[in-house]
């Protein structure tokens, strides 16, 4: 029996991806808080049941999925119980293992997860540590999992999810210049998301190096070519890595 305290964006997405069209979906139990989020999960899916409280669900799932912000973290594992033989799976960006075993005790597993939103179509690639059976059981449901090395290199994953607002701003940074040449707003967004769509397509099926792909997109002394001249020359992969860094750092605490 699954369960997941903190119902929101992260545990629809896995829940979507642990129920929608399959055959014998697994039990699963939900914390009550959630912007109408569980009821409207339970509505749609007869595998899921929102429970009374937090201390419910983990007393009757045997894998506890923790999903909450992790800055509500210590509030709400201090008012759970676990029980030895209990699996907590954490998702909460940058609460370190240590802690969660702490918080955990006397679960007999305790692991970090990074699940991706693709999980609600099952194309997720969850980063799982340590490598715990029930982490794979849960996880290998939506999507691939893949298990780091050490913690800290979980913590590199996680940081490397931090880019996607910026990526999306890049985007519109591109809509929002196409709209000052007088193109439409409509017609600005649904070519940039329609040529960063399939961009993103021959990413999914891309099995060499980025470099290759780059090269694909590039022909030499073109306009392609001269965008990302430009852009190494005014110091942006230097500003991503720095990002990074600052983001790593504030995950290592
Ligand atoms: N979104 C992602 O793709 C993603 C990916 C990897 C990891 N994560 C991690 O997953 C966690 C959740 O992220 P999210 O994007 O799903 O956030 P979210 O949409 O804000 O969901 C958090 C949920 O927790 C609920 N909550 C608040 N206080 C609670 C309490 N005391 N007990 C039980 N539930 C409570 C909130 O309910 P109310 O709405 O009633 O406040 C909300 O439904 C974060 O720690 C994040 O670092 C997210």
């Amino acid at each position: 029996m699954f369960g997941f305290v903190g119902a929101g964006a992260l545990t629809t997405a896995v829940v979507e991806g642990l129920s929608a069209g399959v055959a014998e979906p697994p039990p699963i139990l939900l914390s009550p808080r959630g912007r109408e989020v569980g009821r409207e999960l339970a509505g749609r899916y007869p595998n899921v049941r929102v429970c009374s409280s937090n201390q419910d669900v983990v007393r009757d799932a045997t894998t506890i999925v923790l999903a909450v912000r992790p800055q509500l973290a210590a509030e709400v594992m201090a008012e759970l119980s676990f029980r030895p033989g209990q699996a907590v799976l954490s998702a909460m960006a940058g609460v370190r293992l240590e802690q969660l075993r702490d918080w955990g005790a006397p679960a007999g597993r305790v692991a970090r997860v990074i699940p991706l939103p693709a999980a609600a179509r099952r194309r997720s690639l969850t980063v799982l540590y340590p490598d715990v059976d029930a982490g794979r059981a849960l996880f290998d449901r939506v999507g691939e999992v893949l298990v780091p090395g050490a913690e800290r290199t979980l913590d590199a994953f996680s940081t490397a999810t931090a880019t996607f607002a910026a990526h999306l701003d890049y985007l519109a940074t591109i809509v929002d210049w196409l709209t000052d040449q007088g193109v439409d707003p409509g017609a600005a967004a649904a070519y940039t998301t329609r040529i960063f769509g399939q961009l993103g397509e021959s990413l999914t099926g891309h099995t060499g190096t980025l470099a290759e792909l780059t090269a694909e997109y590039m022909t030499p002394g073109g306009i392609n070519e001269q965008v990302m001249a430009d852009l190494r020359g005014e110091g942006v992969p230097g500003s991503v890595r720095r990002a990074l860094d600052r983001v790593m750092g504030r995950l290592r605490g």
